[in-house]
Parts: structure tokens; sequence; C-alpha cells
């Protein structure tokens, strides 16, 4: 009796061993983080979808000095976007903060395209956080252009993670799209 009983509960440790790690390796175990940035509010419409989509947190990188439209003026060499773009090493400052990004697995990150990469604010996000080990796939909304050097660039600010090439959206993808999009590295 004392042996059935012994080889009873040896079964059931060995079979919620297997189911715990069954959930360890469950990709939908993954927690999501969506963080974006957008100044006129083309980004974050898509942010929002691509949230649902997932079932992920969803984070608006807010500049401490919000942009006018004479800050986003491209054809104004002077103005605040064509100053901060032409300088590598601009960090605009961020009013808000991520309460313990050490949860997340997989962090999205969008922003408009500027100047044919991530604006400035985006690098500032990159060296705000320890991201060792996380995904980060970027995604863009822009006039046309694509992503250009923006994931090359955002890994180099993030050496720990691992930085996708990421994509960029027309401002009414629909959010199937983005979850069909999104699902090819929640799977990896
Ligand atoms: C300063 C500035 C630079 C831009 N540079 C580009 C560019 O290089 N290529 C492009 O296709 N669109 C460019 N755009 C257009 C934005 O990427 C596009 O309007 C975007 O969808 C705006 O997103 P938002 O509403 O989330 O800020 C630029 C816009 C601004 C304000």
């Amino acid at each position: 009796m004392k042996k059935w009983l012994y080889v009873f509960f040896m079964g059931l440790i060995g079979f919620s061993s297997h189911i715990v790690k069954a959930e360890d390796n469950d990709m939908s175990e993954k927690k999501v983080l969506v963080a974006y940035f957008s100044a006129t509010g083309t980004t974050a419409k898509v942010a929002e979808r691509l949230a649902l989509a997932v079932h992920g947190d969803l984070f608006e990188i807010k500049p401490k000095e919000a942009y006018t439209d004479a800050d986003l003026d491209w054809r104004d060499k002077t103005s605040r976007s064509s100053v901060e773009m032409a300088d590598k090493s601009s960090r605009p400052e961020i009013s808000s903060q991520v309460d313990d990004m050490a949860q997340y697995n997989v962090v999205f990150i969008g922003f408009p395209i500027w100047w044919y990469r991530e604006p400035s604010i985006i690098d500032t996000f990159m060296e705000s956080y320890d991201f060792t080990g996380k995904s980060i796939i970027p995604f863009a909304t822009s006039g046309g252009s694509g992503m250009g050097d923006s994931s090359e660039i955002m890994q180099s600010l993030a050496p720990d993670a691992k930085v996708y090439e990421g994509k960029r959206f027309a401002s009414n993808v629909s959010e199937e799209t983005l979850k069909d999009w999104a699902d090819t590295f929640l799977m990896k």
C-alpha cells in the first residue's frame, strides 16, 4: 500500500513538473509593452490598435516639452525638429516613465519617421532603460518612407537587447494585419 502511495506521488510530481515546463515554453505567456511617441496622433492610433491586438500594455513616450507646429516644420532648418534631427547626440527629455520595465519580455516601439529614421526622443527612450534580453520591435508611420536605419541605430543604443527590423504601416492599418505581423515575433 505504501509503495503504491509512493508511486502515485512520484507520478504526480513528475506530471506537475511537466506542466510547469510547458507553461514556461508557452509564448502567449510573454508580457508585451507597446510604447510609442506621436507628435500629431497618427502613430498613437496605430499603437492603440497594436496594443489591443497583442493584449499588451500601452505607454506614451511624452516629451517634457510638447512639439508645436512650428517645432515640426521640416522645411525650416532652424525649427526644433530640424535642429534635433541634425544632431545625432540630441536627446530630448521625456516626461513619463514606464512602471517596472523588467516585467516585459517584448517591447514594440512606435514613432513617426523623421528625416528617414526614428526621432531623437526615441534615442532618449532607448538609453533610459535596461533592455537586456528583451525583444524590441520598432514600428512607424510616415508620409511614405520606410524604416531607414532606425532599427540599426536603436540596436546600437541598446546593445544587450535584440532589436528586430521593424515595419512602417499606413495610418489605417487594421488590427488584424497588426496582429498577424506581431505574432511572427511573439511566436519566436
Ligand atoms: C520633422 C518631420 C520629419 C518628417 N520626415 C519624414 C520622412 O523623412 N519621411 C516620411 O515619409 N515622412 C516624414 N514625416 C512625416 C511623418 O512621418 C508622418 O506624418 C507621420 O505619420 C506622423 O506621425 P505622428 O502623427 O504620430 O506624429 C516627417 C514629419 C515631421 C514632422
